[in-house]
């Protein structure tokens, strides 16, 4: 039924119910009620885990509904892309639905309310008592008003702001829908970038976890050099997928749709998500931690990112389509993944299938550009 309104619609009367419900007392515990935590533990970064499905970036980007996350059942939360600027985005409509194929196209902008006003909201949150128990990151971007060439300063700014109230940070570069922005994933670009969060972060023992998150329409070599990057800028793991440009070949269902500017996620997402999550994991050896992040819909498609590499998973598609009871649903499907093929541990599945089937060799084209 919900199916039937417009999609930003659903999006922002959806969250300003769980903003009332992460609010109050007993409105979280009829949610944890319902849906609740299933543990299957990861430790990372220092970090405990309650489990490894998260939210993905762009679910609550002004941390309105923080408490909510933990409260049906993930195991970690990644709030934004929050920008320097507050900032309006582009204009509606902006998200759509091809409901044939699990997907969506959005073209949002990052429509935020700025890295203070994020501060401030998550400074209340913790007043509040309701901070959740699980890990928060947060997904930093760059403000539309703000040349490419000073975007290091606009990244760091937020993170000035942001740095003492979340658990690790992600520098998101992949987005398609800020002029120029994808430039950011340039290795030189990126280390500007890095150098001035990292000189803010400092060594110390308050020094927080770093990412970057990546689009899935970079090739395997440009890839490798964000990788490069991560011993000298001290990278604490990537985010592995944004969404894509790119369409899937020869669908006719949802042509309308598809022929929306904006970045295409879900299924159709998937598999070209799970590559760059295997190639990764196997150009680092297995060293640097990989969030796997497209087209997750069930265990399944969880655990295939989790044994191409992946040490944790998020989902924002997929909660979109299978509702907010799918943190619950995956977390209980690796469980039994787990123990059907022996292992104790999710640490033993990551990368199990990459090692096997050996150094990748290009992606199946499902997907073409325009
Ligand atoms: C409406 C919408 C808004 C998004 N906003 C952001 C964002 O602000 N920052 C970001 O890094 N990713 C953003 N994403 C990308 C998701 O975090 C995720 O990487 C992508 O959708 C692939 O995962 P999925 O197939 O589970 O949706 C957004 C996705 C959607 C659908």
């Amino acid at each position: 039924m919900l199916f039937n309104y417009d999609s930003e619609q659903i999006h922002n009367a959806t969250l300003g119910n769980l903003a009332r419900l992460s609010g109050s007392r007993i409105g979280l515990d009829c949610i944890e009620s319902f849906f609740g935590m299933a543990h299957l533990p990861v430790q990372l970064w220092g970090l405990r885990f309650p489990n490894p499905v998260g939210v993905a970036a762009g679910m609550d980007k002004q941390g309105v509904a923080v408490p909510a996350w933990a409260a049906f059942g993930f195991g970690f939360s990644e709030l934004g892309g929050v920008t320097w600027h507050p900032q309006a985005g582009n204009p509606a409509p902006r998200m759509f639905r091809a409901i044939e194929d699990g997907a969506l196209i959005n073209r949002m902008g990052f429509n935020n309310g700025g890295a203070e006003a994020l501060a401030d909201r998550l400074a209340d949150w913790k007043k509040s008592g309701s901070w959740p128990r699980h890990p928060v990151g947060i997904n930093l971007g760059k403000s539309k008003v703000t040349p490419i060439e000073k975007a290091a300063e606009d990244y760091a700014n937020s993170f000035r702001a942001l740095k003492d109230t979340a658990d690790f940070f992600v520098v998101n570069v992949s987005s398609p829908n800020t002029p120029n922005l994808r430039q950011l994933q340039d290795r030189q670009a990126l280390d500007e970038i890095l150098a001035a969060i990292q000189a803010l972060n400092g060594p110390g023992p308050n020094a927080k976890p770093v990412l970057v998150k990546v689009a899935p329409d970079l090739s395997f070599d440009a890839l490798d050099e964000i990788v490069e990057l991560a011993g000298p800028r001290n990278l604490s793991g990537i985010v592995a997928t944004n969404t894509t440009i790119s369409r899937p070949v020869g669908d006719e269902r949802s042509a309308t749709v598809y022929s929306e500017t904006g970045g295409l996620s879900g299924r159709p997402l998937r598999d070209r998500s799970t590559e760059i999550v295997r190639h990764l994991y196997l150009r680092t050896e297995g060293r640097l931690p990989i969030i796997g992040v497209g087209g997750i819909f069930n265990a399944q498609d969880a655990w295939e990112k989790i044994t191409s590499g992946a040490s944790l998973v998020q989902v924002y598609t997929g909660m979109v389509y299978e509702g907010p009871g799918i943190a619950r649903a995956i977390t209980e499907g690796l469980q039994a993944l787990l123990a059907q093929s022996g292992m104790k541990t999710l640490q033993e599945a990551v990368g199990i299938m990459a090692r096997a089937k050996g150094f990748p060799t290009a992606p199946k084209p499902v997907l073409s550009d325009r």
